[in-house]
């Protein structure tokens, strides 16, 4: 039986905040539904997530199967076969592939970076742009209370009666997809949109580090051509990669938890002794603002949190720096993770990288879409912190911005 707060939070797509609220009132763990636990630590994320725990991706997961051939890494449940799939998966995203990736990733940009003086911009419907609503009615069904029917019926082989009585969006959805990669348009492509959104939304919200950030890019580079990814990135684009960290911990793709089911003979998470069957997780939104982990100013952008300073002013020892990248897991951990993370930074730095060397940037004046607002109430009242909507993935609106080519 799911629980209807849950549910019903699931579905006015503010689970997140929900949630976070909860784990202000009774603290790092929280019952969230009859049959799921959920925590707040980083004790919970390293157990949850260990290798060895005994756990699996618990059956929602079968919900994602468009048909019975659709098994893929991300909703298989099974652990051999997840590894197994795996392995062969690991192939495509190699270094080398992502050399492969790169003059693709920087040929877009410069193409997006060309239309945005308004003039030039392409005409007519683009079906690119709609994908991101049919991902999400897509995955919401998990959170749905017919979930254990859609279960049977789809254990009964009646995948193809489910096909009929779906909704129009998810049935558009199925035909964009059929002769592409699912798993990669799911995975890969409105997660990397929503990080480049919420990292142009926080830039922009953010004066001081905006002005960094430029700063260290147009004083790196003498034009984008020289932008290559690689250990550049670690090194020459320090700040960058801070943004990028911290955009990504402000608004993680993922908002909610990502389950897991305890299996045969219970597992101990974070201390606590777990039976059988518990689904448990750990909550990206509320642990990436949990002020016990990140201090007392959890929820403001502040990238130095990312970078080791020995300045006695505002120092930042490397342990520090190395605790909180140990506690950043809005890829995921280990088992499971996201295979695609080294992509999906190559194609924000790229982005914000080249945009922000040609263009200033601000925030549209009166513009405020993509931003909280204090009559929304607890947990969202902050005008800086970029609203998302949990519909398993993050959905977004906004931020509206303007962009004027440098030396105009
Ligand atoms: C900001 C961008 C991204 C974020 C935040 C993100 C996050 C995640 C997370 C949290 C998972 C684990 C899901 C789970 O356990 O249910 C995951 C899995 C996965 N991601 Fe990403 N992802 C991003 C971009 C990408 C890109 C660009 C690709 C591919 C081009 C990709 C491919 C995958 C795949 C294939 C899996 C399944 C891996 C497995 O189960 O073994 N992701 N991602």
């Amino acid at each position: 039986m799911p629980g209807l707060p849950s549910f019903y939070h699931a579905c006015l797509g503010d689970r997140h905040i929900w949630l976070w609220q909860q784990f202000q009132v009774y603290g790092n763990k929280f019952r969230a539904a009859p049959n799921v636990l959920l925590f707040n630590t980083p004790e919970a994320w390293n157990s949850l997530f260990d290798i060895k725990a005994n756990v699996r991706k618990p059956g929602f997961y079968d919900a994602w199967l468009r048909n019975n051939n659709d098994l893929n890494t991300l909703n298989c449940t099974d652990v051999a076969l997840h590894a197994k799939k795996r392995r062969l998966l690991n192939l495509a995203f190699t270094e080398r592939s992502l050399r492969v990736w790169e003059p693709f990733v920087t040929k877009h940009t410069d193409r997006w970076n060309q239309l945005l003086p308004g003039e030039k911009r392409e005409p007519g419907e683009n079906k690119l742009k709609v994908i991101s609503h049919f991902i999400a009615e897509h995955m919401k069904s998990p959170s749905s209370p017919l979930l254990e029917l859609i279960l049977c019926l789809k254990s009964r082989g009646l995948s193809n009666l489910m096909e009929l009585a779906m909704p129009k969006n998810i049935k558009e959805y199925s035909k964009i997809v059929q002769e592409s990669a699912h798993l990669l348009i799911i995975a890969g492509s409105d997660t990397t949109t929503n990080m480049i959104c919420a990292a142009f939304f926080y830039l922009t919200h953010f004066p001081r580090a905006y002005a960094k950030l430029v700063n260290e890019i147009r004083e790196t580079f003498s034009s984008p051509g020289e932008m290559v990814y690689g250990q550049a990135l670690l090194t020459d684009w320090k700040y960058l990669r801070a943004c990028m960290d911290e955009a990504i911990r402000l608004a993680p793709a993922g908002p909610s938890e990502l389950e897991r089911t305890v299996l045969r003979g219970g597992a101990t998470i974070a201390g606590d002794v777990l039976p059988e069957g518990v689904n448990v997780g750990v909550v990206h939104w509320a642990f990436n603002r949990n002020e016990e982990f990140y201090g007392g100013d959890a929820h403001i952008f502040r990238p130095e949190r990312w970078i080791v300073s020995d300045n006695p002013a505002d120092g930042n020892p490397e342990e520090e720096v190395n605790r909180v990248k140990r506690g950043l897991h809005t890829f995921g951990k280990d088992v499971g993770n996201c295979i695609g993370e080294k992509v999906a930074r190559l194609s924000l730095s790229m982005t914000i990288a080249r945009t922000l060397w040609r263009f200033d940037v601000r925030a549209a004046p009166g513009e405020r879409l993509g931003e909280r607002r204090p009559e929304l109430g607890w947990g969202r009242r902050d005008r800086n912190t970029y609203m998302l909507r949990d519909a398993y993935i993050a959905l977004r609106e906004g931020p509206i911005l303007q962009f004027k080519e440098r030396g105009e």
